[in-house]
């Protein structure tokens, strides 16, 4: 039976112990995993936890400025580091779902490793591990096909040289959450949807454009905030907005217009593995399409995503 207080004593006397005076160094995402490892090891260590907070370009309109803020009132010794340049850089002309993946991947290797050399003498890696990504990575590296490559997964490059600490790595996503709640963090950031590494490069179906991140962040933040004002969004597992390559014709006053579609997808889960489409009231919809329509430029018309998964996967890419 898991009690969360007595893993947060357990868990900050360990780290401490095998730590001791040395430096480490942590990626945030947002999410609630490297949140709580961070909260847990800022207990255990103190200023000789360095976060480094990245902003790829492809999180969710104003979560970098938002979220950096959030990590700097709790305490933490975070820098934000906007490298949106460069994943725009690394991401241009590329279409392929995996070659994104990868290509994110790297540029974040890139960009975390000359921080982390930025930190004199750091010894110590931590990360968010939970245990379903321990099992997970396992079957990933199996011979048995790589579906998705989850980049977060799978580590540094060898020459940093850096021990490794994952202080969250026996424990599932439910007691993660209720750890994070023993140590007083902010249950709206617990309560947040799961939201992956690729961030909104895997919902911009094809190459990817700075202008069709800001169409996606603003359709997006319809979608999400709507689903807040309507006490939805803690009924859905995971919900987003899906930028597709195509246009559409529709027609505004006496005019003809050729514009975006977009792709709405809300699911329930436990876990991601399998997952069904929520059937959001169309009161709803309708009222978050018309929004869309009205508020973003460049997007014409709304779809509502009613595919499960398997044998649809919750991501588009
Ligand atoms: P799929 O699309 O495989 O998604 O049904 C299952 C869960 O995994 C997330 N996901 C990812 N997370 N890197 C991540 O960190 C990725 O490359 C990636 N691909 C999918 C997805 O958002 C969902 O929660």
């Amino acid at each position: 039976n898991f009690t969360p207080n007595a893993f947060v004593e357990d868990c900050i006397k360990e780290l401490q112990e095998k730590v001791k005076d040395d430096k480490v160094v942590l990626g945030l995402s947002g999410g609630v995993d490297s949140t709580v490892a961070a909260v847990l090891l800022h207990k255990a260590i103190g200023k000789n936890l360095y976060c480094i907070f990245v902003n790829n370009g492809l999180l969710r309109k104003n979560e970098f400025e938002n979220v950096l803020h959030q990590y700097k009132d709790m305490g933490l010794n975070v820098k934000g580091v906007d490298a949106t340049a460069r994943f725009m850089n690394a991401l241009e002309g590329v279409e392929d779902p995996e070659t994104k993946r990868k290509a994110i991947g790297n540029a974040f290797i890139e960009v975390f490793d000359e921080e982390a050399h930025r930190i004199e003498d750091v010894k110590w890696l931590a990360q968010g591990t939970i245990y379903p990504d321990v099992i997970e990575s396992v079957s990933v590296k199996g011979p048995s096909a790589t579906i998705k490559s989850h980049h977060n997964v799978g580590g540094l490059p060898d020459y940093m040289k850096l021990q490794i600490v994952e202080p969250l790595r026996m424990l599932f996503k439910d007691e993660v959450r209720r750890v994070g709640r023993t140590l007083g963090i902010d249950p709206e950031l617990l309560g947040r949807h799961p939201f992956p590494g690729p961030g909104l490069s895997i919902r911009i179906l094809g190459a990817i454009t700075p202008e069709k991140v800001r169409i996606l962040q603003d359709v997006d933040a319809v979608f999400i905030n709507g689903l807040k004002e309507h006490g939805l969004y803690d009924k859905v597992w995971q919900a987003g907005a899906i930028l597709l390559p195509v246009n559409s014709v529709g027609v505004m006053g006496d005019e003809r217009t050729y514009e975006k579609v977009v792709a709405l997808r809300a699911v329930e889960s436990t876990d991601g593995m399998t997952a069904d489409w929520v059937h959001l009231p169309y009161d709803f919809l309708m009222k978050i399409s018309n929004e869309i329509i009205n508020k973003v430029k460049g997007v014409n018309r709304v779809v509502y995503d009613i595919s499960s998964k398997p044998p649809a996967t919750i991501e588009w890419e």
